[in-house]
């Protein structure tokens, strides 16, 4: 076991040993703490516990020891390397959450109230959008939504409307692939008082460390790049003011009861000691098979934020270390070219979710957004020959091959 003060200086040892610590019985890996509570020596110790002031696990649903290694490992790789102004490190307090879309739910019940709003870009996760859409106005909250790459418009609509209290971002964006500029919308959003918070997923922090801009608060599904292994359904809630983090965001964490479980904690602490090489290869094979497609006749657009054609590119090559694994492209046949290529995968993986070993390839039109009516999904961008693809690490010119031959 790392000593807890070695200076960790790159990020796969502090992925590998961060948030460990000794297990009391020396096994070498944290174990599943398969309990729903923990005991008390006596009523005295139960009363400490309880009142805070000795530190303790009471019951699962507000912590435990295996949840608590993965909060703590996230919380340390979005922080790695930063430092506040005077010259301190800088820290985060990490809540598991049992989904992405709970750590989302969480955020937006502990930083808005009745009447205040959340200001977005139009490309968001499915989920937040209809979480945006359906749930908050029941609740008196609303959200506007405009185009965050263009910062006046951002900025008129701040001025125009006092009741925006938090800004949303999502970058790069599900299923587009658009990025938004995080340090100029942080500034932006600090200039009017307002409240930043960051979906980190895509990028990982590994690319991508919005605490670096000032962000206040970091969500991620950790189900995808995070895990990297598709083995289970997670979520995390960072923020920088740790007292907000232990006051607030706990209480509504533990009161909406979407906590995570120590099985998943346990699959999630091992997938992470790997993200910096994994993601490497991500993005190395996302960039080969961006210049691939570029190529093939069949295809009419790539849309990957690595590529100087892509719109945002610039904000991408500024903020990301790599422009990550995720990319989509549109097919000239439209619908019936779509369903041909997903049927005629060899090697690829036909599925939603993302942030696998696997290539995986979903089609929109016929899958996610079946329902959705045509001229809806074609606003968002959906258009019908729309191939989204989260890129694996296998080796790439088997990936190459097949997605040749399926073109075909
Ligand atoms: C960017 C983004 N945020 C949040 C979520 C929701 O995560 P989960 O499915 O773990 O609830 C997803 C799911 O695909 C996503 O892609």
């Amino acid at each position: 076991m790392a000593d807890k003060d070695f200076p960790m200086s790159g990020f796969s040892s502090l992925a590998i040993h961060g948030g460990h610590e000794q297990d009391p019985r020396y096994s070498h890996l944290t174990p599943i703490y398969a309990a729903s509570t923990f005991v008390f020596d006596d009523a005295e110790q139960g009363m400490r516990r309880f009142s805070g002031k000795e530190p303790g696990f009471i019951y699962s649903r507000w912590g435990n020891p295996t949840m608590a290694e993965a909060e703590e490992k996230i919380a340390a790789m979005e922080c790695f390397g930063i430092k506040h102004p005077g010259g301190a490190k800088m820290e985060a307090k990490g809540i598991l959450h049992a989904s992405g879309m709970a750590a989302i739910t969480s955020l937006l019940l502990s930083t808005l109230r009745t009447g205040d709003k959340v200001l977005s870009h139009f490309s968001l996760y499915g989920g937040t959008q209809e979480m945006m859409d359906r749930i908050l106005p029941d609740l008196g909250m609303a959200a506007v939504i405009t185009d965050l790459r263009d910062l006046s418009k951002a900025e008129d609509v701040l001025k125009a409307d006092p009741s925006i209290r938090l800004i949303y971002l999502e970058t790069p964006a599900n299923p587009t692939i658009q990025c938004v500029d995080i340090e100029a919308l942080t500034a932006l959003g600090k200039k009017h008082g307002k409240t930043v918070a960051c979906d980190n997923t895509f990028a990982t922090p590994y690319l991508q460390q919005p605490f670096k801009y000032g962000v206040d608060f970091i969500v991620h599904s950790t189900t995808k790049f995070l895990n990297g292994h598709g083995t289970s359904i997670g979520g995390v809630l960072l923020g920088r003011d740790i007292e907000f983090m232990n006051a607030r965001a706990t209480k509504v964490h533990r009161l909406l009861g979407g906590n995570a479980n120590p099985f998943d904690a346990f699959l999630l602490i091992n997938g992470m000691k790997t993200l910096e090489i994994r993601m490497e290869r991500h993005c190395s094979n996302a960039m080969d098979v961006a210049h691939f497609l570029e190529k093939r006749d069949a295809v009419a657009k790539v849309n990957y934020n690595g590529l100087s054609s892509h719109p945002d590119n610039a904000t991408a090559r500024k903020q990301m270390r790599h422009p990550g694994a995720m990319l989509s492209f549109e097919l000239k046949g439209g619908l019936d070219a779509g369903i041909s290529l997903m049927n005629n995968l060899k090697l690829c993986t036909r599925t939603v979710s993302l942030g696998t070993c696997d290539t995986l390839l979903c089609h929109p039109a016929s899958m996610t957004h079946y329902g959705v009516p045509r001229e809806d999904r074609l606003r968002y961008g959906i258009t019908d020959g729309l191939i989204r693809m989260s890129v694996g690490m296998e080796n790439i010119e088997d990936i190459l091959t097949d997605l040749g031959q399926a073109l075909k």
